[in-house]
Parts: structure tokens; C-alpha cells; sequence
């Protein structure tokens, strides 16, 4: 199998165990503190990555959430994976649904490919690099809407982006005054989706890690969006940043500026 082989057929895997875990009991730990949370599920299913991965590719550089990154200096010919084993634990927990399984693959700064699984949907968002975006069989497409007024804006958390004090305060404020709404479902994978597929036009997040956003940012892309940090620079592949995407690269400066 090749790499995207194996991608595809580990993240149905651990879909399928996320459903079945929705119908036991399970532990949360905090992590930093009450909104940052963890499962035994985050681990158990990161470490079914790790393992599959690995044992294909093990040259292969992983990066996730839950453990320190495997084969960190990166070999010819090996690629490097980045996994979000569950996006959305917060919903995991309480809502038990918008929660979904994260994988991205690179060359270097060359995507390779993207998936997000919508676990409890069982919808696959999907993309090759070169070969359009995918919502399980479905050719996927950005939203055609350009003006302030038609743009409907989403941001993982409330707090973060509105209420806790940071440069961009201001500006997110008052771009949210001029856009049709605002909707906050609280995973970056999931929702940067969601403006690939048409059904928001525009994401900011204040602080995002590379497993949050690797997967989704090759999607998004080749929906026919576009991603940046706040600043409006490229959005990096190895650090936590600040994101937009949105659904036409040429939206930037008029959402910068708002
Ligand atoms: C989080 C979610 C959340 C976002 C956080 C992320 P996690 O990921 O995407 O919506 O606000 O910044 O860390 O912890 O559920 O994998
Ligand atoms: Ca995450
Ligand atoms: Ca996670």
C-alpha cells in the first residue's frame, strides 16, 4: 500500500473505534487546565497511528498531539505525517458528535495529501495534492461569496478569538460586526472543512498547532481556498500560529483591513 493507501485505511480504522468508544465509559484528564482536556481515546487512537505508520514507513517523521514527534531528523525519501487523533475533544466528550480524525501528509513543504474524518458523520473530507478536494465521493468547491455582508465567518471558541486580550482584538471584533454571522463548532480540522466545502467562507483561530490544521489546509486548498497566519504571511508547517483561511486567496487584504 502506499502512503495514502495506508492513510485511508488507518483513519476508517480509528473511526470505527471512536463510534464504538461513544458507547462506553470513558476517563477525562485536564491537560492546562478545564478547556483543555484529554481522553484515554486521544492516546489509544494516536498510538494506532504511530504504530500503522510506522510500520510501513518507519523513516516516516510523526508529529501529533499526544506524543513527541518520531524520527525527527528527516531521511531521504521519507515523508513526514502529521496527526490529530481527535480534533474536537471538548465535543467528543460533551456533545459526542463534531469531533474527527486528522492526518496530514508532506514532502518536506510539498502537500502530499489531507484527510478529515467527521467520526461521527462518517463523512471523509479528502485531498491529493494536484487532484481536487473531496467530500467523500463528492468533488468539493469553496463558496463563490465575496462580499463582507455575505460572509459567514467561523472560529473555533468564543473566548479565544473575541474575549481574551491579543493584536488582532480589535479587528476580529469588528470584522465580526460586518459578516452575516458567526459560528463557532470547536475543531480547526472540522471547520476549515467546512470553508472548503462551501458551507462557511471564512476561519480565524488565534492559536493552532500543525496536527490541527496540516490535514485541512491541503483540502481547503484545493477546494480553491486559500490559508494565511493573521499577519496575512504563509501559514508555517512546524509551530502553532494564528489562522485564516478563507474561501478566495483575493478576500485577504479586505478581511485584514476590516
Ligand atoms: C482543539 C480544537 C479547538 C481549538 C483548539 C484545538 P483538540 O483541538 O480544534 O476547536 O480551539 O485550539 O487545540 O484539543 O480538541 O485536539
Ligand atoms: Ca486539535
Ligand atoms: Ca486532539
Amino acid at each position: 500500500m502506499n502512503r495514502f493507501e495506508v492513510a485511508n485505511n488507518i483513519i476508517g480504522k480509528a473511526g470505527a473505534m471512536l463510534r464504538e468508544s461513544l458507547l462506553q465509559e470513558f476517563s477525562v484528564r485536564q491537560k492546562s487546565g478545564p478547556q483543555d482536556l484529554v481522553t484515554d481515546w486521544d492516546q489509544r487512537i494516536e498510538t494506532f497511528l504511530r504504530k500503522e505508520i510506522h510500520s510501513a514507513f518507519p523513516n516516516d517523521v510523526i508529529v501529533g498531539e499526544e506524543y513527541p514527534p518520531e524520527n525527527n531528523d528527516r531521511k531521504d525519501g521519507s515523508a513526514a505525517w502529521y496527526l490529530d487523533p481527535i480534533d474536537g475533544t471538548t465535543n467528543f466528550i460533551s456533545q459526542r458528535r463534531n469531533f474527527a480524525v486528522s492526518i496530514g501528509c508532506w514532502d518536506g513543504s510539498q502537500p502530499l495529501f489531507g484527510l478529515v474524518l467527521d467520526v461521527e458523520r462518517q463523512v471523509l473530507y479528502w485531498a491529493k495534492s494536484g487532484g481536487g478536494a473531496w467530500q467523500d465521493q463528492t468533488p468539493l468547491h469553496v463558496s463563490s461569496r465575496r462580499q463582507m455582508e455575505e460572509l459567514l465567518l467561523t472560529t473555533p471558541g468564543v473566548q479565544p478569538t473575541f474575549l481574551d486580550e491579543h493584536p488582532f482584538q480589535k479587528q476580529l471584533l469588528q470584522l465580526a460586526r460586518k459578516v452575516r454571522g458567526v459560528r463557532c463548532l470547536g475543531s480547526v480540522a472540522l471547520e476549515i472543512c467546512e470553508v472548503a466545502a462551501g458551507r462557511a467562507d471564512l476561519f480565524v483561530a488565534m492559536r493552532s498547532s500543525p496536527w490541527d490544521h496540516n490535514a485541512a489546509r491541503i483540502i481547503l486548498e484545493e477546494a480553491g481556498g486559500a490559508i494565511f497566519t493573521m499577519e496575512g504571511g504563509p501559514l508555517p508547517l512546524d509551530r502553532n500560529s494564528t489562522v485564516l483561511a478563507l474561501n478566495c486567496a483575493g478576500l485577504k487584504w479586505a478581511v485584514l483591513n476590516s
